[in-house]
């Protein structure tokens, strides 16, 4: 006999949704494992609490599977879980090797048999990639890497160290002798300077400005793109900043290119600069975006530019959700 497991996630909680899930993945196992009907003994499934809409089993006997025992059962809710998520197990007669299936975010949960699984976002300043990757990140269960951070640590430093970072040599100096890491706690990425935890002293305006300008050195973006590949090839991640389709991994499935005009990127700025108790007025915010942008679009390296074969979003009259949604219903499209 064989135990063969399988996961896979759902975008929303849709009776819909679950049968065509649970056919996939059924499907998929049994072609994988060459399964013929009468083999299957019995199929168990599990859910994540946020699954309410339709029993997985229902929707296995929906799909065909009706000469054998099928089950479904709730997951204890578990912090940090990937959220959405069908589990199942197969028993079958036969002395094959079971050939596990993991499909659309639950692949992340056996990195040993399902490949690494990067998601690159572009654009512009305020264009919602940070709160849409995090998004994106939490629900396939994959990481966020935030590169712009890792341009803010050195501004950062620059700022600290009352350097002057208009002077190559000086920011070269900084770079040569650079601690930076990145770390995740509770899938939260920490970005540590010489040890220190910077995350949120790498958020001022001065730091915004600053930090477009020091990535625009080669020599800059030659030691932080290395660290981004090497966080990417290692782990399945979605990745943000300006350069990550057309540069950082221009191999890359996924690629997505954010937009909005500058006005409605002023204004979510403006929004949370208000929220964290921020005293700039909506004409300055709007200022530095346009700075930025201009800064970020002409750069001789690592320019803000959406790749040929991006997806590009404009996510002015989107809600955060929508963007989310659009994007892992590509991603899942093509997976
Ligand atoms: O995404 P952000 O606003 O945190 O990025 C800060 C600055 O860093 C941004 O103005 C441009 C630069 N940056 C870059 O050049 N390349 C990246 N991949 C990410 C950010």
């Amino acid at each position: 006999m064989r135990a063969i497991r399988g996961a896979t996630t759902i975008l929303s909680d849709t009776p819909d949704q679950i049968r065509v899930s649970v056919k996939e993945l059924l499907n998929g196992i049994v072609e994988k494992n060459k399964l013929k009907t009468g083999q299957i003994i019995c199929i168990m499934f599990s859910s994540t609490e946020d699954i309410k809409s339709y029993y997985p089993a229902k929707a296995a006997r929906e799909a065909g599977f009706t000469a054998c025992a099928l089950y479904s059962s709730l997951e204890p809710e578990i912090d940090g879980a990937l959220k959405m998520c069908i589990r199942v197990m197969i028993l079958a007669d036969g002395d094959d090797a079971a050939e596990h299936v993991y499909l659309n975010g639950a692949k992340n949960l056996r990195k040993d048999i399902t490949s690494i699984l990067n998601i690159a976002v572009d654009g512009p300043a305020g264009s919602g990639k940070s709160t849409v990757c995090k998004e994106i990140a939490q629900r396939l269960g994959i990481l966020y890497l935030d590169t712009g951070a890792m341009y803010r640590a050195i501004a950062y430093k620059c700022v600290k160290d009352n350097r002057d970072y208009g002077d190559k040599d000086v920011v070269k100096h900084i770079i040569n002798r650079l601690n930076l890491k990145v770390e995740y706690r509770d899938g939260k990425q920490i970005t540590l300077l010489d040890g220190e935890d910077v995350s949120e002293l790498i958020r001022t305006p001065q730091v915004s400005l600053l930090a477009s300008y020091v990535s625009s050195y080669s020599f800059v973006r030659t030691k932080m793109v290395a660290l981004q590949r090497e966080i990417a090839e290692k782990t399945s991640c979605i990745l943000d900043g300006r350069d990550i389709g057309t540069n950082v991994l221009p191999k890359c499935r996924f690629k997505f290119y954010l937009t909005a005009s500058p006005e409605v990127r002023a204004n979510r700025r403006f929004d949370e600069d208000r929220a964290k108790g921020g005293k700039q007025t909506y004409e300055q915010v709007l200022q530095d975006i346009n700075e930025r942008d201009f800064q970020d679009k002409n750069k001789a390296v690592g320019a803000l530019k959406k790749a040929d074969d991006a997806i590009e979003i404009d996510t002015s009259d989107m809600s955060i959700t929508e963007v989310v949604e659009a994007i892992i219903g590509k991603v899942q499209e093509r997976i």
